[in-house]
């Protein structure tokens, strides 16, 4: 049989079978017995060396046009398979998202008071322009305490009742984080002021009781700019307390307080006639302008920027404002408790729609 024989029965065997491969997989096969190294195409090439000169030119020219036609039907058939698989995929992982949703899932599902909390926050602070910050719960001793003036054999490392993990060669300390304010730190280090913004999440001490549990949620707020004084932290936290008591007018106590990175520091009481209970303070959140202190060892300079932090017990505040007493309750898991003070899926809150309405 003459080469030119030889190259056309070869192109008809293979686009024969490159027509009829019924998946990519398949398909990948006849490339190989035809393109791969051992393929017979490629041991054709091969051969064009042992020929006579003048027939290699002609061999060698006729052979490369086999080879680009079954070349250009393999790409055409892996365009057609993959089309074909995808059209499957597309009927197989179908949605129907015009479905109505099912009425018992509606009845039964309820949100926790804490993301409930949570989203009502979160929807008051964006209205005053802050934006929403994350960090890791487990985070090391430099963002935990250090940069915020908390140095090491400082009381405050102790007070916090702290969980240390155990240290790995070579690496620093890490701990479970006592308190949001680490978010404080890593925003001031990877954002350049203004910095206006809000860090929810889990924070972790070696506590328990009615009213303490080993994990609960703090809301740590931040905002640095120029010419930040304790007026815009007190309007702020006014305008915080009225909207989330979703009421006119609340009579809140700034007390004189402590935070290492804070100076000067305050706690913040609420008249518990706020909550209808009269004749009390309630203590809802600690916070202060941020010590000077703190701003340097973030790398801005205190003579330019200031700022004012504030941090408050999520679980805290959602007990106050929805009469709950106890917080172990919180985290249960009782189906019970989660149908007399979880919430309605659909009922979003909004600062127009009502927050808890
Ligand atoms: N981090 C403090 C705490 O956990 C709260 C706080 C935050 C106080 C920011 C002042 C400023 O108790």
């Amino acid at each position: 049989m003459s080469q030119d024989n030889k190259y056309q029965d070869l192109e008809t065997i293979f686009l024969d079978r490159i027509d009829s491969a019924t998946n990519l997989s398949d398909l990948e096969r006849i490339r190989v017995a035809a393109m791969g190294k051992k393929g017979q195409v490629s041991l054709l090439m091969q051969e064009l060396k042992n020929l006579l000169p003048e027939h290699r030119k002609i061999y060698g020219q006729s052979l490369n046009a086999v080879k680009s036609k079954i070349n250009a039907s393999i790409k055409i058939r892996r365009e057609e398979l993959e089309k074909l698989q995808l059209e499957s995929r597309l009927l197989r992982e179908v949605t129907d998202v015009t479905l109505p949703i099912r009425p018992d899932s509606l009845a039964m599902g309820r949100v926790h008071p804490i993301s409930q909390v949570l989203e009502e926050i979160v929807e008051i602070f964006s209205d005053l322009g802050f934006s929403v910050a994350d960090g890791p719960d487990i985070d090391n001793e430099d963002n935990c305490f250090t940069k915020l003036n908390i140095p090491s054999h400082h009381p405050a490392r102790q007070d916090m009742d702290t969980f240390f993990l155990k240290a790995r060669s070579g690496c620093s300390r890490k701990v479970l984080r006592p308190h949001t304010s680490s978010v404080q730190i890593r925003t001031m280090m990877t954002q350049a002021p203004p910095i206006k913004i809000i860090a929810p999440g889990r924070v972790y001490r070696c506590d328990n009781d009615k009213t303490h549990t080993p994990m609960f949620h703090q809301v740590e707020g931040l905002l640095i700019d120029r010419g930040i004084h304790l007026g815009h932290l007190k309007w702020c936290l006014q305008e915080f307390c009225k909207a989330f008591f979703e009421v006119d007018k609340v009579k809140m106590r700034f007390r004189a307080s402590h935070f290492p990175f804070t100076e000067p520091s305050i706690e913040v009481d609420i008249d518990a006639d706020t909550i209808g209970k009269p004749g009390e303070w309630l203590e809802v959140l600690g916070s202060g302008m941020v010590h000077p202190k703190v701003i340097r060892n973030c790398g801005l300079d205190p003579e330019c920027h200031q700022g004012f932090a504030f941090g408050m017990g999520l679980d805290r505040i959602a007990m106050l404002k929805y009469g709950i007493s106890d917080l172990r309750d919180m985290f249960s898991g009782d189906l019970r408790w989660m149908r007399h003070y979880g919430f309605m899926p659909l009922d979003v809150p909004t600062l127009i729609g009502g927050l808890s309405s």
